[in-house]
């Protein structure tokens, strides 16, 4: 299975992506967590030219190829192997991520950004969480990292604002695949309402 979580910055996915994979690995399920931009050797160089810096340092259509670039490498290197091995993927932000970052909310640009990734990745994950969450709760907590990759954070509170609202809408429009969970829980409580839409998606 490939499991996506998307959603805002600071709004939990990471912390929530790693307590699944070590969730399933107790049920004995076979499991490899990975995240984007990144998740590859080459990814990864990729993820540093996007999330540092100046927030004017790339235009969207620059980004939606930098994007498409690591995301290619991740799924050749990374993701395409593990579910060949009959693994399941948990990976911290994919395709939906570009969608309403580079295609809703930076520009005007959601056709191209599908169109991209139907010809370069072709690939959309089976259940993707979407961790919701008051943008100025988020920003505080993902600021409070001190991580030195806030080039989207410093994009400021609107720009986060008019994400969540994205995310809404892109599950709203995929509701078998999206699954909204509320981010602004205990970390122990978002972790328990990931863990049963899990379980209710399972076949
Ligand atoms: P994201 O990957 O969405 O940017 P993280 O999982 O890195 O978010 O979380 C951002 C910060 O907020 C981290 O310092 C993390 O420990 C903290 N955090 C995550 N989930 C919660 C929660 N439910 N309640 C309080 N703090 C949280
Ligand atoms: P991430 O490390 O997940 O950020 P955070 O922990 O703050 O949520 O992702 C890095 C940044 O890259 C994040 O601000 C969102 C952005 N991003 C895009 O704009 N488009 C994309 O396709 C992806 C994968 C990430």
């Amino acid at each position: 299975m490939f499991i996506t979580f998307e959603g805002i910055d600071g709004s939990g996915k990471s912390t929530q992506a790693k307590a699944l994979v070590e969730a399933l690995k107790s049920q004995n399920v076979p499991c490899t967590w990975t995240r984007e931009p990144g998740g590859s050797e080459g990814a990864e160089a990729i993820r540093k030219l996007l999330v540092e810096g100046d927030p004017n340092r790339w235009s969207a259509e620059t980004e939606i190829l930098l994007f498409n670039a690591a995301r290619r490498d991740h799924l050749e290197k990374t993701i395409a192997p593990a579910l060949e091995r009959g693994e399941t993927i948990v990976c911290d932000r994919f395709v939906d991520s570009t969608r309403i970052y580079q295609g809703v909310v930076r520009a005007d640009l959601r056709e191209t950004v599908d169109i991209m990734h139907k010809t370069m990745i072709g690939r959309e994950a089976d259940l993707t969480f979407i961790i919701d969450i008051d943008p100025e709760v988020a920003l505080t907590r993902g600021l409070a990292r001190n991580s030195g990759e806030d080039r989207f954070e410093d994009m400021g509170l609107q720009f986060q604002k008019d994400l969540r609202a994205g995310f809404l809408e892109l599950a709203k429009q995929n509701p078998e695949r999206c699954k909204i969970i509320d981010g602004s829980q205990s970390m122990e409580d978002v972790g328990r309402d990931v863990l049963a839409a899990y379980e209710s998606a399972q076949p």
